[in-house]
Order: structure tokens, then sequence, then C-alpha cells
């Protein structure tokens, strides 16, 4: 099984997804993040992201940012978009009905958050990368919680 985590730069919220998730799941998963746009490319993430999830013992710091490809929606199973945006981009780049069928907004496992969206933390401080932090490791948890009940 192979997840993917998607922002817009690839530098704050996915590769904080993708870092937190890949300590909750068991082997035989796969986990990667990108963003919608290339700006970032080639970049590690955002030093206060780093910063945060080195304070709950996560390593990203060697992430690097890359924007999504075609074969990504192909290759990966379940596709999981940090806000509505993000979403309609992603959506807009599936070619047929299978691949559309593995795009979803990340919080959506969550349940009462159907359309909620994570807020970007890029424009804010410290306080806002933990709160997205938060936010994120209770998604994973869904997330992790939707997929092995359905793989098992
Ligand atoms: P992310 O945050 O999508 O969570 O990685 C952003 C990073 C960069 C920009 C916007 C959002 N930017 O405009 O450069």
């Amino acid at each position: 099984m192979k997840i993917l985590m998607v922002c817009l730069g690839n530098i704050c919220r996915s590769p904080l997804a993708e870092g937190i998730m890949k300590t909750k799941l068991p082997e035989g998963f796969f986990v990667d993040s990108v963003g919608t746009i290339s700006m970032h490319e080639g970049e590690h993430p955002d030093k206060r992201a780093i910063k945060t999830a080195a304070n709950h013992n996560i390593d990203i710091s060697r992430q690097k940012s890359r924007p999504i490809t075609k074969k990504d929606l192909e290759t990966f199973d379940k596709i999981y978009c940090m806000d509505i945006d993000v979403y309609e981009d992603v959506v807009s780049k599936a070619e047929n009905e299978e691949q559309r069928q593995k795009i979803s907004l990340f919080l959506e496992p969550l349940g009462d958050h159907k359309n909620a969206e994570v807020p970007d933390p890029y424009w804010g401080d410290m306080k806002d990368f933990e709160d997205v932090f938060q936010l994120l490791d209770r998604g994973c948890d869904a997330i992790k919680n939707q997929i092995l009940s359905q793989t098992k």
C-alpha cells in the first residue's frame, strides 16, 4: 500500500504528515509527500516544520520537496490532500475514475471535518506549526484506523 500526502509547496504540511504517518504504520506501507507547485522543488522542509517534528522526535530534515507527477496518480493507492484547492488541483490531473477514487481530503476520516482543511502555517509562527502538527497527528490516526480496517 502506497500513501501520498499532498499540499501546496511540499515544505510545511505534507512533509509533516509524511513524517508522522511513517511512525504510525507497520512495515509494508510506503509513505511519500508532494506539492502541487514546483516553487520549492529540491528544498528541504521549512525550518519551522523540521523543528516542530524534531520536538516530537520525528526527523523530516532529509525530505526534499517535489511537485506531483502524472505517474504519482498511477503509482499511489491513496492520495490525501491538505485543503480543497489542493484537492481540486489533484483531481483535475486524474485521467480516469480509478485515479479519481484514490484522491480525498486528508481530514475527511476524522468524520466531523468532512470539508475541513489543514490550515497553511507558512505565514504563521511556531504555535501555528505545533497546532498543525496536532491536527495532522489526529488525522493520521484516523487514516491509519481506516486503512488497517480496510486491509484486514
Ligand atoms: P505547504 O505551505 O503547502 O504546507 O508546504 C506552503 C509553502 C510555501 C508556499 C505556500 C504554502 N508558498 O507560497 O511559497
